[in-house]
């Protein structure tokens, strides 16, 4: 009997890649392509749609070579992607109308604070979980509409479509047969209503966007997103599972029910807390979004993130050469036995949730005349540890006044989670375990499962949970009352940071 494969596509903001997997969630072939990034102007970011499309296909080609298999071999595909970044297209002629304007970029802030001015906070909240922000992609698509000439008359006439990076991935996939989306993308719109799991007739009239643009939306594991066009991949293979980045992420770290969390450390760290069935606010700065969804019934999770994690390493790097490269950083900070005192706030662009401080900059405490180089890389390490703690608590905090139970252990994943000390020292903060699974490309795993299960290589998420395995769990061992110290010391370093000018 020939073996059966997943195949995952990771679309991410620097890199296309494509990953094998075996239906025992392990990595068979791997390929990635860097994606160039375009800065117009300041505060703005884009990329070339063709090059999203170009670099993908290529790994994935690279791929499945370097596993020695062939589309016959492949049970399914699953589409992980950057979230909020925004494509519009030609429906006909299938050519993009613009870069797409990738979710860092700020340029539709003027519209989100008229939104704000118009008093329409409130509605957006509650409709889509979501705080008015340029982040999402309705301004975005507002801004293309209004910047594009003859955009808004082309939409208006039903020629166009937008997309998310899945969207347009999709449809070039399918060779424009299919425009779809699936509701964890849908939700970082802006314009999805996620009690309902469709798009909101009353956010796009307000937003006065053509319901036309809009894809389909299906939940993220699913027969229905298409079938790959027979040329492109050596056979026509079914795309039968889609989520955005971070909530695949949730979905491959078998992160399946109320209260169970996971953390991504990236160059920002994404956390995210499954609340199950239950739609809820928090009271603590956090967004609500929707889950990876394996039926039709809505799922929810709740979404912090924190702007500058493994990014403050670079930093080290690049601004102060405190290093040569980023994997120097254990061995400076282990050097001493710890920070001596020394905090490092990085709120090198601001601070998120649970602060939300845009105008904190970033700031180093308790200097001595024995400070030395390593204390700052001890502290900028833990400064990752502290930031994540942070956001626990809140989520926390938010579970325990909706009625459930505190977080009880933190899954992790994404590059810096490679990382023993920073890991050993976010046990320690959170007094709770961290725990590493044996796979951490926990993001393109995700996909994999959800394909997988709408294919029928796997049977329920019982089935996935139970493939999920530990390789380290970091246990706390200092003590609650230490601990506690040390986070008070690191909410005075914050206070001191929202003090300095901008
Ligand atoms: O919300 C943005 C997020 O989806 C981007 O993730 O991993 O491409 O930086 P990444």
């Amino acid at each position: 009997m020939t073996k059966t494969y997943l195949l995952a596509l990771d679309q991410g903001t620097s890199s296309s890649r494509s990953i094998v997997f075996d239906p025992a969630g392990r990595l068979v072939a791997q390929a990635q392509q860097e994606l160039p990034q375009i800065y117009p102007r300041p505060g703005w970011v884009e990329h070339d749609p063709r090059e999203i499309w170009r670099t993908q296909l290529a790994t994935a080609r690279a791929a499945l070579a370097q596993a020695g298999i062939g589309a016959a071999e492949v049970r399914a595909i699953g589409i992980t992607n950057q979230r909020e970044t925004t494509l519009v297209w030609n429906r006909r002629t299938g050519a993009p109308i613009h870069h797409a304007i990738v979710w860092q970029d700020r340029r539709a802030e003027p519209a989100c604070a008229r939104l704000r001015e118009e008093g329409h906070e409130a509605l957006i909240r509650e409709k889509t979980g979501l705080l008015i922000d340029a982040y999402f992609s309705a301004t975005k698509l507002q801004w293309l509409l209004e910047h594009v000439p003859g955009a808004r008359a082309a939409a208006e006439a039903g020629e166009l479509a937008f997309g998310t990076v899945d969207s347009w991935l999709v449809w070039q996939l399918t060779d424009g047969a299919r425009h779809v989306t699936d509701v964890s993308n849908a939700s970082r719109t802006m314009l999805f209503n996620v009690h309902t799991n469709q798009w909101d007739d009353e956010l796009l009239a307000l937003m006065d966007i053509p319901r036309s643009l809009m894809p389909e939306v299906l939940p993220s594991a699913s027969m229905e997103f298409g079938r790959t066009a027979a040329g492109l991949l050596g056979g026509s293979i079914p795309i039968a599972g889609v989520a955005g980045d971070q909530q695949s992420a949730l979905f491959g770290q078998a992160c399946f029910s109320a209260g169970m969390a996971k953390n991504t450390y990236g160059t920002g760290c994404f956390m995210l807390m499954h609340t199950g069935h239950r739609f809820e606010k928090s009271e603590n700065g956090l967004l609500t979004t929707s889950a990876a969804q394996a039926t039709a019934t809505p799922e929810y999770a709740m979404e912090g993130s924190v702007f500058v994690g493994g990014a403050v390493v670079q930093w080290l790097r690049d601004g102060l050469h405190a290093i040569r490269a980023s994997s120097e950083v254990q061995q400076l900070a282990e050097s001493v036995p710890d920070s001596g005192g020394v905090v490092m706030v990085p709120a090198f662009t601001g601070l998120g949730a649970p602060y939300w401080q845009p105008d904190a900059r970033g700031t180093i405490t308790g200097l001595t005349r024995g400070t030395t180089l390593a204390h700052i890389a001890r502290a900028a390490l833990e400064s990752i540890a502290y930031q994540s703690a942070a956001l626990l608590g809140a989520m926390s905090r938010d579970a325990v006044a909706a009625g459930g139970a505190p977080v009880s252990e933190l899954r992790v994943d994404g590059g810096a989670c490679v990382n023993d000390l920073l890991m050993q020292f976010q046990a320690d903060l959170l007094g709770i375990p961290v725990v590493r699974p044996a796979c951490v490309e926990t993001t393109a795993l995700g996909a994999a499962y959800l394909a997988g299960l709408a294919s029928g290589v796997y049977g329920s998420r019982e089935e996935l949970a139970g493939l999920w395995r530990v390789e380290r769990r970091f246990v706390p061992t200092m003590e609650r009352a230490r601990a506690q110290e040390l986070m008070a010391r690191w909410e005075h370093a914050v206070a001191q940071a929202t003090l300095a000018p901008a």
